[in-house]
C-alpha cells in the first residue's frame, strides 16, 4: 500500500490535479526493491565514517539536482564527446565544487545488484541526501519516492538556474520562488551552510569576482563591510588575492563553530557577521528573513523541523513520474536510445549512429 504525497499542489486546486503527475509515493519500492532505502543507508553510512565531508556534499548534491530540470538525477550525468556535451556537473556552479559522486555510484551499484532497473539515480540521490541529513545530526523525514531519471543534462542549465554566492536577498528570493519555494525555505535550507567547506573563489578570489568579499569593495580595507574583521583576516591568510599564490584546490570550512554537525550555529554564525557569502549576509538585510534567522538563532528544534520540511519539499520540484523519463543503469550515463517500434533509433540532435546520446529528448 502507497501514499501519496504531492507537496507542491496545494498552490492550486486545480493546477495540483492537473499536475497529478508530479506526485511521489511514501513505500514506492516496497514490492520492487524492499531493501533500497537501507542499502542506500549503509552505503552513505560507511562513506560518511570515513569522511564526513559526505554528508554536506550530498546534501548539496541533491540540491543541484534539484533546481536544475527538477530532481532527475541530471547532475549525475557526465559530459560526453560524442555527441559533444558539456554536462550540469561540468558547469562552474558544480565544477570542481561537487564532490563524492563516487559514493552514489556504490549505492546505485549495491541497488542495482539486489533489483535491477528498478530504483532510479534520483531516487538514489534524494534518499542518500535524506541519510547525510541525519548522520549529520539533523531530523530524519520520510521521503516520497518514484522520481524517475532525466535524459538531459546541460551546463548552461546549471548556470541558468543554481543561485550564485553574490545573489541579494531580492534575487535569492526570486531564484527560490521560480522553484516554488518560499522566502522560510531560503532561510531554512540555508542553514545547510552550517556543515561543510567552500573554495576560495566563492568568497575571495581575483579582481572582478562579483562574490569577493575581501579585496574588491570600496572601504579603505576593501573588505565587505558586512563581513566580521577579524573573519575576513583569516580568510585573506587562506585565500590569498594573488592569483598565481591563489590555490584552484584550497577550502575552507562554512561554520567555524561547529563546522560538521548540522545544528543552528550557521545563524548564530550569521548574526555576529560571520556568514561566509554574500548569499548568506544577504538573508540578514531584509526584515522578514531576519526576524526568521533570529527565530532560528533561538530555537535549534524548530529550524531543525522546518529543514526536514522544506528538504521534502525541495524534493519534489520537477520531479519525473510515470512513464516520464527512465530508469537509468549507470547514474554517469543515460540508456542508450528508446528504439521505435520499428527498431529504428529515434533520431536527436547531436546523437552518434550508435544512438547513444547525453542530450536525447525525452
Ligand atoms: C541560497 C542560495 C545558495 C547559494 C548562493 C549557495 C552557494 C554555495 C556555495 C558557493 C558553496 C561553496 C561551493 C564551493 O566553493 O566549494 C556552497 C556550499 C554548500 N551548500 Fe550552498 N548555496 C545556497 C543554498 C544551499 C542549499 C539550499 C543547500 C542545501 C539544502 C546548500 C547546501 C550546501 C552545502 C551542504 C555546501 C557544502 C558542500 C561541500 O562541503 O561539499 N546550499 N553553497
Ligand atoms: C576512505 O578515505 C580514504 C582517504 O580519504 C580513501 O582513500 C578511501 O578510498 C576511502 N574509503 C572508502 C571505503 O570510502
Ligand atoms: C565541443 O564543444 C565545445 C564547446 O561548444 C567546443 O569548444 C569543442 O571544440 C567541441 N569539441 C568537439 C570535439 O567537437
Ligand atoms: C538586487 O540586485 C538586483 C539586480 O542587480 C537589483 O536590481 C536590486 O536593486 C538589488 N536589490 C537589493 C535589495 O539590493
Ligand atoms: C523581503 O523579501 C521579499 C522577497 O523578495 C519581499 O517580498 C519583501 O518585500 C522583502 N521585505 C522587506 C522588508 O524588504
Ligand atoms: C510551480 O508550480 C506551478 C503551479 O503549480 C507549476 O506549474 C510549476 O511547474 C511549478 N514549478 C516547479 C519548478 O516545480
Ligand atoms: C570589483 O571590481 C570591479 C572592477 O574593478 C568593479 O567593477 C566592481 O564594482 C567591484 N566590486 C565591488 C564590490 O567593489
Ligand atoms: C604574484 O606572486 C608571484 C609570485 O610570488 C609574483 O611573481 C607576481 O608578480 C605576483 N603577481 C601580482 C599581480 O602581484
Amino acid at each position: 500500500m502507497t501514499r501519496k504525497r504531492c507537496y507542491l499542489r496545494f498552490a492550486t486546486l486545480l493546477a495540483g490535479l492537473l499536475s497529478a503527475a508530479a506526485c511521489l509515493d511514501f513505500g514506492f519500492y516496497d514490492r520492487m526493491c524492499p531493501a533500497a532505502e537501507t542499502i542506500v543507508q549503509q552505503t552513505v553510512a560507511d562513506a560518511f565514517r570515513n569522511n564526513s565531508g559526505v554528508a554536506p556534499a550530498l546534501i548539496r548534491l541533491h540540491f543541484h539536482d534539484c533546481f536544475v530540470r527538477g530532481c532527475d538525477g541530471s547532475v549525475l550525468i557526465d559530459s560526453t564527446t560524442n555527441p559533444n556535451n558539456t554536462a550540469e556537473k561540468d558547469a562552474p556552479p558544480n565544477n570542481p565544487s561537487l564532490r563524492f559522486f563516487d559514493v552514489i555510484d556504490r549505492a546505485k551499484a549495491a541497488v542495482e545488484a539486489q533489483c535491477p532497473g528498478v530504483v532510479s539515480c534520483a531516487d538514489i540521490l534524494a534518499f542518500a541526501a535524506r541519510d547525510s541529513v541525519v548522520l549529520s545530526g539533523g531530523l530524519g523525514y520520510q521521503l516520497p519516492a518514484g522520481r524517475r531519471d532525466g535524459r538531459i543534462s546541460r551546463d548552461t542549465d546549471a548556470l541558468n538556474d543554481l543561485p550564485p554566492p553574490f545573489f541579494n536577498a531580492t534575487q535569492l528570493a526570486d531564484s527560490f520562488a521560480s522553484k516554488n519555494l518560499t522566502v522560510e525555505d531560503l532561510v531554512v535550507l540555508s542553514g545547510a551552510h552550517t556543515i561543510g567547506v567552500s573554495h576560495c573563489s566563492s568568497f575571495a578570489g581575483v579582481p572582478d569576482n562579483p562574490a569577493d568579499r575581501l579585496y574588491n569593495f570600496s572601504s579603505p580595507e576593501k573588505i565587505d563591510p558586512a563581513l566580521s574583521k577579524a573573519y575576513a583576516f583569516l580568510l585573506k591568510s587562506i585565500c590569498p588575492s594573488n592569483s598565481s599564490q591563489f590555490f584552484p584546490t584550497t577550502t575552507t570550512l562554512m561554520d567555524l563553530i561547529t563546522p560538521d554537525k548540522l545544528d543552528n550555529k550557521y545563524y548564530v554564525g550569521l548574526t555576529n557577521n560571520l556568514g561566509l557569502f554574500i548569499s548568506d549576509a544577504a538573508l540578514l538585510t531584509n526584515a522578514t528573513m531576519k526576524a526568521l534567522v533570529d527565530s532560528f538563532v533561538r530555537s535549534e528544534a524548530t529550524w531543525k523541523a522546518k529543514f526536514a520540511r522544506s528538504m521534502l519539499k525541495m524534493g519534489q520540484i520537477g520531479v519525473l513520474t510515470g512513464t516520464q523519463g527512465e530508469i537509468r543503469r549507470n547514474c554517469r550515463v543515460v540508456n542508450p536510445a528508446p528504439r521505435t517500434a520499428a527498431g529504428v533509433h529515434r533520431v536527436v540532435a547531436g546523437s552518434d549512429s550508435s544512438g547513444f546520446t547525453g542530450v536525447a529528448a525525452s
